[in-house]
């Protein structure tokens, strides 16, 4: 799990024939992902092109236009940093095949940034806004990580989730006819990028320490809890774009569990975090105070606990960005309009 050094170089035991024969065949379905890459690749200039054609550009209110920047900029900089992300895996893992899947996923995400930021510019916003600070947080965690097995659990299996949850739903609303067009050539390839993660984990979390394991699991706590925040901070954005934040909480704590029983399906992996029944019970409880469904009454004391959690999402995220930020962080009216 080692980057290469350069006194092992070159591997002469990829060429020896029992190792290849054995290898290959079992990673033979991480080596797909890499020629599913090439054989599924799409032009982002062609694609949104057509799309903005057809649609006579992007035909909507400026407040409208407010949220989409502020949440998607979410997606453009978690596609620059699922880029660096593939990029260090390509030279961190050791197996051919998994080296050949992770530097397709580099290529595609390449592709997301480009086409992400070219659909963010012809929102013609005189300035897009930075990046919400919980997100921020979680990106340079991954980033910064020494740890291939958190690289690979923060990024193919909580963002990467992320992503795919919100794909899914600004698709099927009616929030941006562009934007829906778009989207569904990105969750495809995301769904690959997730095909990297559960086909190679495994084998990463029976090389970790159990102290790396309880790191691990604090760490997937830690982003759990700030993409509760963060949802919490542009929840008035989500409305104001058709997406129902009780739904994408709900669905992706779900799409995350399911995606956790992939690669783990007999609870046998240490560095894996599954609530007890108890506390994935009380997880659902709060995502249920905090984002009611939508259409559902809410009594006056509901509604006034929401403004004060918000009110502690809007604070915590100034300290955040005060303590972390060497960006420009968000500005006064920006942190206002979301956390409101
Ligand atoms: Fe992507
Ligand atoms: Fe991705």
């Amino acid at each position: 799990m080692a980057r290469f050094r350069p006194a092992d170089f070159p591997p002469y035991h990829l060429l020896d024939g029992d190792y290849t024969a054995a290898e290959r065949e079992a990673k033979r379905k991480l080596e797909r992902l890499y020629h599913h890459t090439r054989d599924k690749a799409w032009d982002g200039r062609e694609v949104l092109g057509e799309a903005l054609e057809r649609h006579g550009g992007i035909q909507l209110p400026d407040h409208k236009r407010e949220a989409i920047a502020r949440i998607f900029s979410i997606i453009l900089w978690g596609e620059l940093a699922a880029w660096h992300i593939g990029a260090e895996l390509a030279h961190m893992l050791d197996d051919p095949e998994a080296k050949m899947a992770a530097t397709g996923q580099a290529f595609d995400e390449a592709r997301h940034f480009a086409t992400m930021r070219d659909y963010l510019l012809a929102l013609g916003l005189p300035n897009l806004p930075p990046l919400e600070p919980f997100t921020r947080e979680i990106l340079r965690d991954v980033l910064e990580a020494e740890s291939v097995a958190v690289k690979v659990v923060g990024m193919h299996l909580l963002v990467e989730n992320v992503a795919l949850t919100l794909f899914q739903l600004v698709a099927e609303g009616e929030t941006e006819p562009v934007l829906s067009e778009i989207l569904p050539f990105f969750e495809r390839d995301e769904a690959r990028h997730v095909g990297l993660g559960v086909m190679h984990l495994p084998e990463i979390l029976k090389k970790i320490s159990w102290l790396d394991a309880l790191r691990l699991q604090a760490f997937q706590v830690k982003v759990t809890t700030f993409i509760t925040w963060g949802t919490l901070n542009l929840r008035k954005d989500f409305h104001r774009i058709g997406v129902d934040p009780h739904e994408g909480m709900t669905r992706g704590l779900r799409y995350q569990q399911d995606v956790y029983g992939r690669v783990d399906p007999e609870h046998k992996s240490r560095g894996l975090y599954r609530p007890s029944s108890f506390l994935a019970d009380l997880q659902s409880k709060t995502v249920g105070v905090l984002f009611p469904p939508k259409g559902e009454e809410i009594s006056k004391w509901h509604s006034g606990l929401i403004s004060v959690m918000g009110g502690m999402a809007k604070a915590t995220a100034f300290a955040v960005n005060r303590v972390s930020s060497d960006g420009p962080g968000l500005s006064e009216p920006v942190l206002e309009e979301a956390a409101a």
